[in-house]
């Protein structure tokens, strides 16, 4: 591990079993026929680690570009390594490098990164790192803005604590109260929750949080925005004095600022966007009239490669109207907006996952932090009306430093803001071609 480290954090002893290397050189005595003693063995558990065929995908710089570290430099539970490789993980991301040894310390963070670089894992690792599947109470609270997010967030913590007895218990919006009141009456050990639901929760007793050390706010300044900041504040009132705050978010407008000078305890500040958006990402716009639109996309449809895409609109009933026109025109496409029974969000997020549909059209519910690898082109029907909403849209197709297209239809009245978004993200969105050469959005 890299020395030139600006921090110091505790080195804890090695968790019992884990890898010394005067162990693995005693690997002839691993052959022995007890699957305990395998177990056991400091070079089995590695060997034994099932992990996915590795991506070999072009990556960028965006998570290429680290100090070198290992996970087995944090000494984290073996368990929690074996959940981590087993994920595909070979090696921490910038973020990742960044941010878990600090978060181990105890350290309130404020954190911010592009946009598919890996902050989930660099939270729910020492999330989970720090729980103790001892004591049966929640020990953390990870805040998200949507429920789909809330989900998917607690799937990864799920699949990276799975040899560990952590309980993770997600709770939304949309769903069974009464089903979230009995749940709690179970060991959770960390929760993952939108704010009003958990707030509700806490409000009637049943989710207690006094013993809550660790408060996570993905896609933070989305959650601190007026809408939900009254619900944040509430929920902090029920966490100890002496919470452990971390704050992530590709997007930091100076709003969040407010917040972090009362409730964060001189938090250690990662910012990792000395430039704003991905390097994979290559952005275009096509200028169009309002009637053109799916005339444009029908011509996109038919020139692309797409893997599978995301197409945004502006409004909940604009989704619903182009789902509509694109299954006339021929091509297969979900719909996700926010007003839809919560049962088909679920199903359509889950569908869309799975590759059961290569188009998906959809509000800004899907803008922040839904990851599906396989998507390598976003489409911009409607142009969003800031850079925040902009970044996070585009960055929902190049994830983990992988290729992508963002392709923007801008009318007349979006001028004003397209040039402000250019201008804000110092980027530049250009004319799109008539022909796109596939190996900059299919490697
Ligand atoms: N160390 C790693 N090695 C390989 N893949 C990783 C690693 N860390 C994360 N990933 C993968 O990268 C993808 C993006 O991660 P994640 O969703 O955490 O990004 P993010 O930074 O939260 O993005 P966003 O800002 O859009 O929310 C996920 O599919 C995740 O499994
Ligand atoms: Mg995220």
């Amino acid at each position: 591990m890299s020395m030139n480290r600006n921090y110091q954090y505790v080195r804890r002893q090695p968790a019992m079993g884990a890898p010394t290397n005067e162990q693995s050189g005693s690997r002839q005595s691993a052959s022995v026929s007890s699957s305990m003693a395998n177990f056991n063995n400091s070079y089995d558990w590695k060997s034994q680690i099932k992990r996915p065929p590795p991506d070999t995908r072009y990556k960028t710089e965006d998570v290429t570009a680290t100090k070198g570290n290992e996970f087995e430099d944090y000494f984290l539970k073996r368990e929690l390594l074996m959940g981590i490789f087993e994920k595909g993980f070979e090696k921490p991301s910038p973020i990742q490098e960044e941010s878990i040894p600090i978060a181990l310390t105890g350290s309130d963070i404020l954190a911010r990164a592009k946009n598919g670089t890996g902050k989930t894992a660099a939270f729910c690792i020492p999330v989970i790192e720090k729980t103790d599947p001892e004591k049966n109470y929640i020990q953390a609270l990870i805040l998200v803005p949507t429920r789909e997010l809330a989900f998917q967030t607690s799937q990864v913590c799920k699949e990276l604590s799975k040899y560990l007895n952590i309980e993770v218990m997600v709770t939304t919006g949309g769903t069974s109260l009464k089903d979230d009141i009995m749940r709690l009456y179970q060991p959770v050990h960390i929760l993952v929750g939108t704010p009003g639901r958990v707030l509700d929760l806490a409000n009637k007793g049943v989710c207690k949080l006094r013993g809550c050390s660790m408060l996570v706010m993905d896609e933070a300044d989305k959650l601190l925005s007026p809408e939900s900041l009254p619900s944040i504040i509430q929920v902090m009132s029920y966490l100890p004095q002496n919470r452990q705050v971390l704050l992530f978010s590709a997007t930091f407008p100076v709003t969040v600022k407010s917040f972090k000078d009362k409730y964060l305890e001189k938090p250690y500040i990662i910012n990792l966007m000395d430039e704003l958006t991905l390097k994979g990402i290559t952005q275009y716009y096509a200028f169009v009239e309002e009637r053109q639109k799916v005339h444009c996309l029908n011509t996109l449809f038919s020139k692309l490669q797409i893997n599978q895409s995301i197409i945004f609109c502006n409004s909940v009933n604009r989704v619903e109207l182009l789902a509509k026109k694109i299954t006339e025109l021929g091509y297969s496409c979900f719909y996700i907006h926010a007003k839809m029974v919560q049962s088909h969000r679920n199903k359509v997020f889950h569908d869309f996952r799975n590759g059961a549909c290569r188009n998906l059209v959809c509000s800004d519910v899907f803008t922040r932090g839904i990851d599906i690898q396989a998507v390598n082109v976003v489409i911009n029907f409607d142009f969003p009306k800031n850079s925040e909403t902009y970044l996070h849209r585009v960055g929902r197709s190049g994830r983990f430093g992988h290729l992508g297209l963002a392709v923007n239809l801008i009318t007349y009245e979006d001028r004003v803001n397209f040039y402000n978004i250019e201008r804000e993200l110092g980027t530049e969105i250009k004319p799109i071609p008539a022909d796109i050469d596939q190996a900059i959005y299919c490697q």
